[in-house]
């Protein structure tokens, strides 16, 4: 991530012109307040007119960014959240929670004796995977295949070849959803893929097409940020040992150290706006169609917002960071559940690897969209498992 030359933009030019391809460029936002603006108003600050990737899509693809609710604006954006929360219920989430913490301790089962392991593979990534299949009432070993599809989707805008398996995925994880919705029709059960298929918002309820793309979303969305925000966030614990020292002395910082590391890691890169009408920004004048791309891991670090903001501090309060969004109709909807997940595989990470330490060099995702780690190879002290599997 540059955070250096996001320093340099935002105290020079925090809303600048950035070329991109053969386009005529965005508004690169790096400073808290524009972020925040833009996000809390859809109404200048569209999602839909051009998606909201630095890729505009073609005419052909168009149709689809008023089918998936990140790329959608209200009045029908509202509509289908109110429709997808009713599957997404705190009660929901908070059932689920319980199931978090066996499944975390089970997959901290599963590396402990080898005394070595991929990290982002063999924990941060295994936890969101199994979370959203029990979400959708699938088979968890499912769940393992559909994240493998998201990191291949997700790293589909460099080069051509690469942009092909993205889309191979992609016809992969349409296919799934629709047998999926086919499947919890004939035989419906108290999950969330049952609840989406019943839900109605003023006698309405989501096409298949819809289905499939809030499927795509929810796979997508939820796995790899999170799995982003896990990885990310113990290599933080590992790179500053005192923080880390600090909060195994301390496990009730364990709520804050959690938000300091969404700050930190800001595990979503950019998203993208276009204005519907001429506005401005910091006093520069916007042109409706113009793009802005909020850059979330700058918006963390503004040193307006953020006492001494390139510092790791596991007790930090108050931290009121983007890294979920910044507000209005898109914030994040798997927040909590992202939270909840976090603080069953952190702490028990804590616990049971110890001398936790890297073997091996960190490899980044290959993506302007997620700011995560591909793998990272870690060492500790071999332990037995705790618990019966
Ligand atoms: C650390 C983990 C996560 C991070 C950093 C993250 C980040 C974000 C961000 C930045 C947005 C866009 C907000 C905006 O445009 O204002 C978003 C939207 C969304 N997220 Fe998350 N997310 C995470 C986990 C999850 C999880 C676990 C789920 C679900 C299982 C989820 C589902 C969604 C959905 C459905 C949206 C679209 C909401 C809408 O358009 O109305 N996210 N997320």
């Amino acid at each position: 991530m540059p955070f250096d030359a996001f320093r340099e933009l935002r105290q020079r030019c925090p809303v600048a012109w950035h070329p991109y391809k053969d386009g005529p460029g965005f508004l690169a936002l790096t400073g808290y307040d524009e972020v925040l603006a833009v996000s809390r108003d859809s109404a200048t600050w569209s999602s839909q007119t051009a998606g909201v990737f630095f890729d505009v899509p073609s005419p052909a693809d168009e149709f689809q960014l008023s089918l998936m609710m990140l790329t959608m604006d209200p009045p029908r954006h509202t509509k289908l959240r109110a429709l997808v929360s009713k599957g997404f219920t705190p009660r929901r989430v908070a059932r689920l929670g319980d199931h978090v913490a066996d499944m975390a301790r089970a997959i901290v089962d599963d590396v402990a004796e080898r005394g070595e392991c991929d990290f982002v593979t063999d924990v941060a990534g295994a936890l969101p995977s199994y979370v959203i299949a029990e979400l959708l009432g699938i088979p968890l070993e499912d769940g393992r295949r559909l994240y493998q599809l998201t990191e291949i989707m997700n790293s589909g805008s460099v080069g051509d070849a690469v942009q092909t398996q993205a889309i191979d995925a992609q016809l992969q994880m349409f296919a799934y959803g629709t047998e999926l919705a086919a499947r919890k029709r004939s035989d419906p059960a108290d999950d969330i893929a049952t609840a989406l298929l019943n839900a109605e918002v003023d006698g309405e309820r989501l096409t298949d097409l819809e289905f499939n793309m809030f499927f795509l979303l929810l796979i997508n969305a939820g796995g790899d940020t999170t799995r982003n925000l896990v990885a990310a966030g113990i290599l933080a614990l590992m790179d500053h040992p005192d923080q880390q020292a600090r909060l195994v002395a301390d496990p009730s910082l364990l709520p804050t150290a959690i938000e300091e590391m969404l700050r930190w890691t800001s595990p979503v890169t950019v998203f993208v706006r276009t204005a519907t009408t001429d506005t401005e920004l910091r006093d520069i004048p916007v042109k409706a169609g113009d793009r802005a791309a909020m850059f979330y891991p700058s918006a963390n670090r503004d040193e307006n917002h953020f006492d001494d903001p390139d510092r790791f501090d596991v007790g930090r309060a108050p931290n009121a960071h983007l890294a979920f969004g910044g507000g209005g109709t898109h914030f994040c909807l798997g927040a909590n559940l992202a939270r909840v997940e976090a603080s069953a595989i952190i702490p028990e990470v804590l616990a049971r690897l110890k001398d936790l330490e890297l073997a091996g060099p960190v490899e980044r995702v290959r993506s302007n969209l997620m700011n995560g780690i591909h793998s990272m190879p870690v060492k500790f002290t071999a332990v037995a498992p705790t618990s019966a599997r």
